[in-house]
C-alpha cells in the first residue's frame, strides 16, 4: 500500500505520456513517446533544480497563487553569492561541527539492526514515551505519549502538519514579526488570514496595545516563538501572561514553536502551555536538530491534548505518513542525554555568542544582545547602507562573511531593512575569523548617520 503511495511524481508523468502515445501508435511516434518522457523527465529536474539552488530553469517557472510571492528563499540567495565569494557562512542557521558521538552511535545501531522499513505513523512507541518524559522534565505537564505526542519530519512539518491540521480557509492567525520563514509559507497554503505584530528593537518586547487589537473572534490561533528566531528574545513571563489570556478571552489555539528551548543565556524559557489554562489549547513543537546539533536528521514533534492532536495526526498521516526509523531509536538516546551535556551545551555557546557579540560591537555595529537561540540581530546603519539586502551583499561581495537580510521575515520589509542577523553555530576560530575580516573592512568606516 505504501509503496504505491510513494510512487514518484515524475513516473506518473511518464506514465500517462506513454498512454498517450499508445493511443496514437504510429512508427514516428515512437521517437515522439522517447521525447515526451526526455521532456517529463526534464520537467521534473527542472523543478528539482528550482527548489535545490534557485537557479532559473528554462521553461517558465510554475508555481501556484498561494505560493508565488515566496519564490527563491533568501537563504538560498544567500548561501549561492557566499559560496561564490567564499565567504564564511554565518548566515544559516546550523552548526558547521558535529552532533554527539552517542547519538550518531544509536543511529547507526538502529540500521544494523534492521530498524528500517516505515515506523508507526505519529512515532516509534519509545520515542513517543521518551518526549513525553522530556516534556514532564522541562514542563511539569503530563502527558499520555500514545495520545498527545507526534513524531514528525522536523519542527518545520510539526508547523505544518498543526496549521493544515487545525486552521481553517479564512481563520485569522496572528503572527509576531520577525517571524521564521516557514509559518507565513504554511499559513499562505492553508489561506489564513494573517495578522502580524511587529516586534522592535532594542528589547524586541511585546506590544500590548497592538496585539490586544489584532485579537479578535475571527482568532483561530496565534503562534508564538521562543526563544525567538530571529531577534534572539525569550518571551518573559508577562508577555506569555498575556497572550495567555487573550487566547482564553477570544477562544484561541496557541501554536508554540520551541526549537531553541535549550539555548538561553541567563532567561528562563518557559513554555506558553504550563501556564494555567493553556495547554488544552496549545500545541508545543519542537524538535532534535538544534539542541543535539543534528539539523540534517529532520526529527521533530508537536505535543498537544488528544482533541488538537487529532488534527495534527490527520495532516501529518497525509503529509509525510511517518519519519526516518533508525533516527527516532537514535532521538530516544538523545532525550535521554543527562543534565550535564545541556550545561556544557549553554557553556559552548556562551563563549561563542560572547565572541560574536563582543566582535560586532568592536567593529561598530550597534548589537542587540540576544537572550536565547544562536542568532544575533544587529543594526547596520552605522555603516551607511540603505537596506539589508544592500548590505549583505556588500558584507559577502567585499567583506567575505555572509549574513541574513532580515526584511525577508517581516510582511512589510521596511522594519527589518536596518538590520542583519549572523548566527553563531560556528566553531570559535570560524567566529573569529569571521570578526578579523570585518575589522579589516568596516571598522573605522561607520559615517555620520543614524537610522
Ligand atoms: C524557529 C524555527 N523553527 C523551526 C525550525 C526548523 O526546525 P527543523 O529543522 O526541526 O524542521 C527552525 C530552523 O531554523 C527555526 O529557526
Amino acid at each position: 500500500m505504501y509503496g504505491a503511495r510513494s510512487m514518484s511524481l515524475c513516473t506518473k508523468l511518464v506514465r500517462v505520456n506513454e498512454l498517450g502515445w499508445k493511443q496514437q501508435a504510429s512508427p514516428t511516434v515512437h521517437t515522439s513517446s522517447l521525447s515526451s518522457a526526455a521532456f517529463t523527465h526534464r520537467r521534473c529536474s527542472v523543478s528539482s533544480v528550482m527548489s535545490t539552488n534557485g537557479s532559473v530553469p528554462s521553461l517558465p517557472p510554475q508555481i501556484s497563487r498561494r505560493l508565488e510571492r515566496f519564490k527563491t528563499t533568501i537563504f538560498t540567495e544567500m548561501s549561492i553569492l557566499a559560496v561564490k565569494h567564499q565567504a564564511i557562512n554565518l548566515g544559516q542557521g546550523f552548526p558547521n561541527f558535529d552532533g554527539p558521538d552517542f547519538i550518531k552511535e544509536a543511529a547507526i545501531e538502529a540500521i544494523k539492526q534492521g530498524n528500517n522499513q516505515y515506523a508507526r505513523g505519529f512515532g516509534i512507541p519509545q520515542l513517543n514515551a521518551a518526549i513525553a518524559e522530556r516534556f514532564y522534565k522541562d514542563t511539569g505537564l503530563l502527558v499520555d505519549p500514545e495520545r498527545e505526542v507526534t513524531v514528525t519530519s522536523g519542527c518545520t512539518e510539526a508547523i505544518a502538519a498543526s496549521m493544515i491540521g487545525l486552521v481553517n480557509p479564512g481563520d485569522e492567525v496572528i503572527l509576531f514579526a520577525p517571524f521564521y520563514d516557514s509559518y507565513l509559507a504554511t499559513l499562505s497554503m492553508v489561506d489564513a488570514t494573517i495578522k502580524t505584530v511587529t516586534l522592535r528593537p532594542p528589547d524586541f518586547a511585546v506590544p500590548e496595545k497592538e496585539l490586544r487589537e489584532a485579537f479578535s473572534s475571527k482568532t483561530r490561533a496565534i503562534m508564538v516563538n521562543t526563544p525567538h528566531n530571529p531577534t534572539g528574545k525569550v518571551f518573559s513571563l508577562q508577555e506569555l501572561q498575556l497572550i495567555a489570556s487573550l487566547c482564553k478571552q477570544h477562544d484561541s489555539l496557541a501554536f508554540t514553536d520551541e526549537v531553541y528551548h535549550r539555548l538561553t543565556f541567563g532567561a528562563e524559557h518557559i513554555s506558553l502551555a504550563s501556564l494555567d489554562g493553556m495547554y488544552e489549547r496549545t500545541v508545543t513543537l519542537n524538535s532534535l536538530g538544534k539542541t543535539f546539533s543534528l539539523t540534517g536528521w529532520k526529527i521533530g514533534w508537536a505535543v498537544a491534548p488528544p482533541n488538537l492532536t487529532w488534527g495534527v495526526r490527520q495532516a501529518h498521516a497525509f503529509l509525510t505518513f511517518a519519519t526516518a526509523t533508525p533516527f527516532q531509536w537514535a532521538a530516544v538516546s538523545a532525550l535521554k542525554a543527562p543534565d550535564s551535556f545541556y550545561k556544557d551545551l549553554i557553556a559552548d555557546y556562551s563563549s561563542k555568542k560572547d565572541i560574536l557579540v563582543e566582535g560586532l560591537k568592536e567593529v561598530g555595529f550597534k548589537v542587540f544582545e540576544p537572550k536565547g537561540t544562536y542568532f544575533v540581530m544587529a543594526d547596520h546603519t552605522p555603516f551607511g547602507f540603505a537596506s539589508d539586502v544592500e548590505f549583505c551583499k556588500f558584507l559577502i561581495e567585499e567583506v567575505g562573511v555572509a549574513a541574513i537580510p532580515p526584511s525577508v521575515f517581516y510582511t512589510d520589509p521596511d522594519d527589518g531593512k536596518h538590520l542583519v542577523r549572523f548566527a553563531f553555530c560556528k566553531d570559535e576560530d570560524t567566529l573569529r575569523q569571521a570578526v578579523d575580516r570585518m575589522k579589516v573592512k568596516l571598522k573605522g568606516k561607520v559615517v555620520a548617520r543614524t537610522h
